[in-house]
């Protein structure tokens, strides 16, 4: 007979929420979903092992248990700390972790350029991101920054070691995903850098995930650098016939043309499921592929910015005029797309 799985009763702020013995306290705030739920730089469901490098998901523990109500002595990586019954945390509405964080996105812009606008990451950031809504407008770091030689890890992938802030979660990647591990993590704390070691290509067929799972702009799209802005582009879900994964992506139009083609990703930016070299580096005709719908975008993204998704007003706008009025512009879009 199955064994039974234990249940735990935790809060993350003031929410209750009841989930499966082992479960991280961040995965407990993404069955709950919403603003509640801690950034995570480097922690990848898909990926094992994953987590406990960045400390953007520090959350407060007020209540350790309820066999051991004691709160933990300091802030915790909720990526990495396993919910106990009764537990309860806090994130968003503690103030100590709201400043913590902020410190956290001030430590890893330390090294990180601000070259957004040149950046092919830029509007899928996290960091972008992070560094909008935690983000000093000043750095206390007086020192020089660290900077790398270019170096060249094949025709399809750029790596751009100025801009990684080491979560591993390629090296997990190459691991994982890959018959080869051909690159990893060099040396320690300030000198640390990813390498290929004798800066060999990453030639194996699924090693442009990744592009995909790099939360910043390090590891980019070589078929796709400076070809487009990705707020100009429009992502449609599509899949072909592949003997070698899901065959299920996006594709990202500008007019008729694909400019890339990446996995699809879920409400937190992973991957839902990885997909290889061929679908993503070879096939960018539209006749590879058989269109579904386009790929749903969060309103709240820069890539949902001037574009098709249409804005369905709830029943109060439509039926109010002052508040007609203030959506015009955004009703008129949906009126002009039907
Ligand atoms: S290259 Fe990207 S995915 Fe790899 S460790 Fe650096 S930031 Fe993380
Ligand atoms: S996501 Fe938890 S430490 Fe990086």
């Amino acid at each position: 007979m199955a064994e039974e799985i234990q249940k735990f009763q935790v809060s993350i702020d003031g929410i209750s929420v009841e989930v499966d013995a082992g479960t991280t306290i961040l995965n407990a705030a993404r069955q709950i979903g919403g603003d509640i739920v801690p950034p995570a730089m480097c922690y990848y469901s898909k990926l094992e092992g994953s987590g406990g490098k960045c400390r953007t998901c520090l959350v407060k523990v007020t209540k350790g248990s309820e066999k051991d109500p004691r709160p933990m002595p300091k802030l915790v990586a909720s990526c990495r700390t396993t919910v106990m019954d009764g537990m309860e945390v806090q994130n968003i509405t503690s103030p100590d972790v709201v400043d913590a964080r902020k410190s956290v996105v001030e430590m890893l812009l330390i090294n990180h350029p601000l070259d957004c606008p040149v950046c092919d990451q830029a509007g899928e950031c996290k960091l972008q991101d992070l560094g909008y809504e935690h983000g000093s407008e000043n750095t206390r770091y007086d020192f020089p920054r660290r900077t790398f030689e270019r170096i060249d890890i094949g025709d399809k992938i750029q790596l751009h070691m100025n801009r990684c802030i080491l979560c591993y979660r390629c090296v997990y990647v190459a691991n994982q995903l890959t018959d080869t591990r051909e690159h990893g993590i060099l040396y320690r704390g300030d000198h640390a850098e990813i390498s290929t070691f004798i800066e060999n290509a990453l030639d194996n067929d699924y090693i442009g995930n990744v592009i995909d799972v790099c939360p910043v702009g390090a590891l980019t799209d070589k078929t796709f650098r400076f070809k487009n802005r990705v707020w100009f582009t429009k992502p449609v879900n599509a899949h072909r016939d592949c003997p070698s994964c899901s065959g299920k992506v996006t594709l990202w139009y500008k007019g008729a043309d694909v400019l890339r083609v990446t996995a699809r990703k879920d409400e937190y930016d992973e991957v839902e499921e990885f997909i290889c070299n061929t679908c993503r580096f070879d096939k960018k005709e539209t006749a590879d592929w058989t269109l579904e719908d386009p790929t749903k975008i969060s309103q709240e993204s820069v890539i949902a910015s001037n574009h098709y998704s249409q804005f369905q007003p709830p029943a109060v706008i439509a039926e109010n005029t002052p508040l007609k009025e203030a959506n015009w512009e955004q009703l008129a879009r949906t009126e002009k797309l039907k």
